[in-house]
């Protein structure tokens, strides 16, 4: 069961404009990391115990590259953060959600993750992320 606000993700043009706002605030870009999968690079910012995450297409059949054909700039996704991903892949499935991928994947940095349907969950995107050091400790294998 998730038990935290992991992150927010924001879909941005550019990080390097977008971070403006948020170092404007006093908060500070921890990492940069490109998920080669996903067509996207990422920028994390602590919050708190949460994150800001920017989302920054790198190649236009990206999804946050269609996200922003579409909709332009702005919030993408909400992160719940859980230390069981598989039990709430599983669960949610026999509830008769519709999640987004055969199974949990690596994301951006090396946590597991999985999406829920928005249709089935308010119109709103819905992230799971098991961080890589909980869990039952397999290799991420990169
Ligand atoms: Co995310």
């Amino acid at each position: 069961m998730p038990t935290k606000i992991d992150h927010i993700g924001i879909a941005v043009h550019s990080i390097e404009e977008a971070r403006g706002f948020y170092e404007a605030l006093g908060l500070h870009v921890e990492e940069i990391e490109e998920v080669e999968s996903e067509g996207v690079r990422v920028a994390m910012l602590p919050l708190g115990e949460s994150r800001i995450e920017l989302l920054e297409p790198t190649r236009g059949d990206s999804p946050i590259a269609t996200f922003l054909e579409k909709r332009g700039p702005g919030m993408h996704h909400v992160c719940f953060g859980t230390a069981d991903i598989e039990g709430d892949d599983t669960k949610l499935r026999a509830e008769g959600v519709r999640v987004l991928r055969p199974e949990p994947t690596v994301g951006a940095g090396g946590s597991r993750v999985q999406f829920v349907h928005p249709k089935d969950a308010g119109g709103v995107l819905v992230e799971l992320s098991e961080p890589p050091a909980s869990g039952n400790g397999q290799e991420s294998g990169g």
